[in-house]
This record gives structure tokens, C-alpha cells and sequence, in this order.
């Protein structure tokens, strides 16, 4: 059962109306100087369909900015689209720019944008932003001393762990139980729990318990008996549990936390049906989260491992290496500057 954030997306050609950052060029010259690669599929399929094309450059529209992309993040939400699995109630149009979250030097800022200038490395949460520029509706400052890498895979994963512990009303002192936690939410949602005063239990294949454990939490395995587990770590109890991994496992949580309301998915859609909780995009302000993971990071209470980093031209494997399930933090890909 999969279902996935996106009302974060929005239609890339809305982002092209804005000004030009660079001088008109003659019309002969305008591909050369207002082109760009991208990643682009225009059928649903497996990798293969992705291409590095050349296309048109976005410009920032209003309350945009648009950013020179240093790395760009590889989500869950890019190879479902791309595999069709949200064509019946969320078609594409082709050919589609792949990605949600990018990190760069800010280039262009559109109308009633402040608090921003060009020049600025900053990260956030676009559409197509798997390209040489990106179009960014919601966005954060890059800490100095974050890698663009970092950066470029840490929006999307921010905004729905601050977002899913917010709406399943987890509060400082309670105790929180994040099912699959060793992946891109859940390396955010253990360290922001962290930071905001909860105890955290979380679920991974045993060889990621001592990653589990750097982040703050408390491992242990998913899989049958995972109440019992769960009761010998939080004899008292646990107060919330969010289903990360979309592993079937609502009943199962909503029995360990005695609350259905308490229970709150981000992957399984039919958590509604089960009396839990359902939790996508939008929000109506996901920048919150970002300056809250750049705070953290600055801190040095939020740190995201990028399993790998992949040229732009090799999307397809990064996504491959995504759709395996069992990446540890967070796979990017990254853009010559
Ligand atoms: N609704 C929203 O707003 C929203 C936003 C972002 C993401 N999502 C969805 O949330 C899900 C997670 O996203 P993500 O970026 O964290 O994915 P991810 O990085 O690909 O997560 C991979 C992790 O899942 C773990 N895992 C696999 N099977 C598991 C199971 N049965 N039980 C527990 N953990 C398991 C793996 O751990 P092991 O290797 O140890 O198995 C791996 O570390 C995806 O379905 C994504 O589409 C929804």
C-alpha cells in the first residue's frame, strides 16, 4: 500500500513566466543560452524511461526563488511517480522534470520575496528540481558548514517529520514510536523528536541498530512481536507511533499505543479506515521546518548520512538503489557547479 506526499508539487511550467536572469538572447542563440539539463520521463516505466534532456530554464514567479541546484534529493515519491503508481488519481503530465527538493546559490528571486539574496546557498522544496536550476516555493538558509549534499536531501525529509510529529500531537516527554526509522524520515524524525525532548524507539533490520542508536534512539527489530519489544523498552507505555515504512502495521501500532488517534502514516493510505491518522502535503508552512532542521544542524543535533551520492546523468540508478527499500539516511543527486 503506497501512498505519497505531493501536494508539494506544482505544475514546473507555472515557474517559467518570471524574468529572464540573464540578457535576452537572439533567437538563433536562445537554446544555447537559456537551456538546461534535466532529468525528464515521458512515459511511466522503470529507469529506463528517465533521460537527461535539455530543456528550457525555470524562472522564479512570484514568492519563488530559483536556485543554480549544487545536489537535489532522490525520494520514494520520484520512483512511485515514475513507476505509474499514482497515475489513476494523480496523472502526470509528459514529459515530467523528476524531483521535489533541491540545494543551490540562489540566482533569481521573484516578485514579494524577501529575506533572500541572490547569492545565497539555500534548500528547499520545488518541483523539477532534478535539473542544472530549480524553482523553490518554500526554503531555508544552508548552514556554512552543511555539504550541498546534505542540504540537497534534507527538505523533503524534514518537513514530514516535523509535519508527522506535529499532527500526531507528540508532545516533549512523551515516548515515540517511529516504524522504520533507519530511512530519509526517519534519520529526521529521531533527531527532531530528540531535540524536542521525546524518547524515541525505532524499528530497523538489526545491522542498522547502532546507526538507530547514533541518532538518539532506541532500536529494535520490526517484524512479529514487536509489541513485546516494544513493552520490555517502554514498560510505561508509548504515547505516539508513526508508520514510516507503509509496512501493514497500522493495527499493530494503534494495539501498542492504545490510541488510535495517536497513530498517524505517512505511507499507508487506509490508515483513515483504521481510525489513524493520514498525513501529506501541503502544509501551510513547510519553511518552518527547514529553518528548524538548519537550527538543529547548526547545533550539531541533526546530521543526515547520504548513503550515496550520483552524477545527474545516473538518476535512474540513483532511483533503482531508492526503490530497494533499505536505504540507511538518504541518496542525492549532484550538479557540477
Ligand atoms: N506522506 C508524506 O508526506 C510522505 C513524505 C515523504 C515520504 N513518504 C513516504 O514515506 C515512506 C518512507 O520514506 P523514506 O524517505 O523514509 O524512505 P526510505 O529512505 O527509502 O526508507 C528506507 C528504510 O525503510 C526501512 N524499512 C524497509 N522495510 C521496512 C519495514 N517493513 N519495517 C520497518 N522499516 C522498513 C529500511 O530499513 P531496513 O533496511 O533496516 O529494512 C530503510 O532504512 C515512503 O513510502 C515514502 O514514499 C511520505
Amino acid at each position: 500500500m503506497w501512498y505519497d506526499t505531493d501536494g508539494r508539487s506544482f505544475d514546473s511550467g507555472e515557474a517559467r513566466d518570471g524574468p529572464p536572469s540573464r540578457p535576452a538572447a537572439g533567437k538563433a542563440e536562445h537554446k544555447m543560452e537559456n537551456a538546461m539539463k534535466a532529468v525528464q520521463f515521458s512515459e511511466y516505466g522503470g529507469p529506463e524511461v528517465l533521460k537527461l534532456v535539455e530543456i528550457d530554464e525555470p524562472h522564479a514567479g512570484p514568492g519563488q526563488v530559483r536556485i543554480a541546484v549544487r545536489a537535489a534529493g532522490v525520494n520514494p515519491a520520484d520512483w512511485k511517480r515514475r513507476a505509474g503508481y499514482f497515475r489513476d488519481f494523480m496523472p502526470l503530465e509528459f514529459p515530467y522534470t523528476v524531483g521535489f527538493e533541491a540545494a543551490g546559490i540562489v540566482d533569481e528571486i521573484g516578485e514579494g520575496v524577501s529575506g533572500v539574496s541572490v547569492g545565497d546557498a539555500v534548500f528547499g522544496l520545488g518541483s523539477g528540481a532534478t535539473a542544472e536550476y530549480a524553482v523553490l516555493k518554500s526554503w531555508a538558509g544552508k548552514p556554512e558548514d552543511m555539504p550541498f549534499e546534505v542540504a540537497g536531501g534534507l527538505a523533503v525529509i524534514a518537513e514530514t517529520a516535523a509535519r508527522s510529529l506535529d499532527e500526531a500531537g507528540a508532545k516533549a516527554g512523551d515516548t515515540v514510536l517511529l516504524s522504520g526509522a533507519a530511512g530519509g524520515v526517519g534519520t529526521a524524525a529521531i533527531q527532531i523528536a530528540r531535540a524536542r525532548a521525546m524518547t524515541v524507539i525505532g524499528t530497523a533490520s538489526e545491522p542498522k541498530h547502532d546507526y538507530l542508536r547514533s541518532l538518539g534512539a532506541i532500536p529494535t527489530t520490526y517484524g512479529p512481536g514487536l509489541a513485546d519489544r516494544v513493552r520490555d523498552l517502554a514498560p510505561e507505555g508509548v504515547d505516539v507511533a508513526i508508520d514510516i515504512a507503509g509496512s501493514d502495521i497500522i493495527p499493530e501500532l494503534i494495539g501498542i499505543v492504545g490510541d488510535a488517534s495517536r497513530v498517524l502514516s505517512i505511507a499507508d493510505f487506509t490508515a483513515p479506515e483504521q481510525g489513524a491518522k493520514f498525513s501529506t502535503t501541503p502544509q501551510e508552512h513547510p519553511e518552518r521546518a527547514l529553518e528548524e532542521a538548519a537550527r538543529l544542524y547548526s547545533e550539531g543535533a541533526l546530521r543526515l548520512k547520504v548513503e550515496r551520492a550520483f552524477p545527474l546523468a545516473q538518476v535512474g540508478e540513483a532511483q533503482a538503489l531508492s526503490e530497494t527499500g533499505h536505504v540507511t539516511g538518504k541518496i542525492v543527486v549532484t550538479v557540477d557547479a
